[in-house]
């Protein structure tokens, strides 16, 4: 089980995205919160496989967070079940990701996985 935040820093109504890296697995993933409730997904869009936050950290479209938005082709996405209601794969979902909270801590339960600082790593690679 690794612990990716605590929840108080998942704003309320608000997504994280967080980057899980081990020797089987490399992910993206999104969390949002909703109250007491979280929700994650695999940070893939299923209409054409990129990362629903082209603008990293970016999950929702302007200030509404009532969707969770790929702005690749503005498809909008059900937070409760990650449902597109809206674009180019209406009706396809997200894939859920095996995040649970235990106490405050918003964990993802997956084995030999560690949090990867996303954008430090892209610095790097640029160098
Ligand atoms: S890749 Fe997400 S809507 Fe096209």
């Amino acid at each position: 089980m690794l612990e990716l935040c605590r929840l108080v820093e998942i704003p309320d109504g608000g997504a994280r995205g967080f980057a899980v890296e081990g020797p089987d697995l490399a992910q993206r993933l999104v969390v949002a919160r909703r109250g007491s409730r979280i929700f994650g997904y695999v940070n893939l869009c299923p209409h054409a496989f990129s990362r629903l936050d082209s603008e990293i950290g970016q999950f929702f479209e302007y200030d509404d967070s009532t969707h969770l938005f790929c702005d690749s082709h503005a498809a909008l996405f059900r937070v409760e079940d990650g449902v597109c209601i809206e674009g180019p794969c209406e009706g396809q979902a997200l894939t859920p990701a095996a995040i649970e909270l235990v106490g405050d801590r918003v964990c993802l339960d997956q084995p030999n996985v560690a949090l990867v600082d996303e954008i430090s790593k892209i610095l790097s690679d640029l160098r």
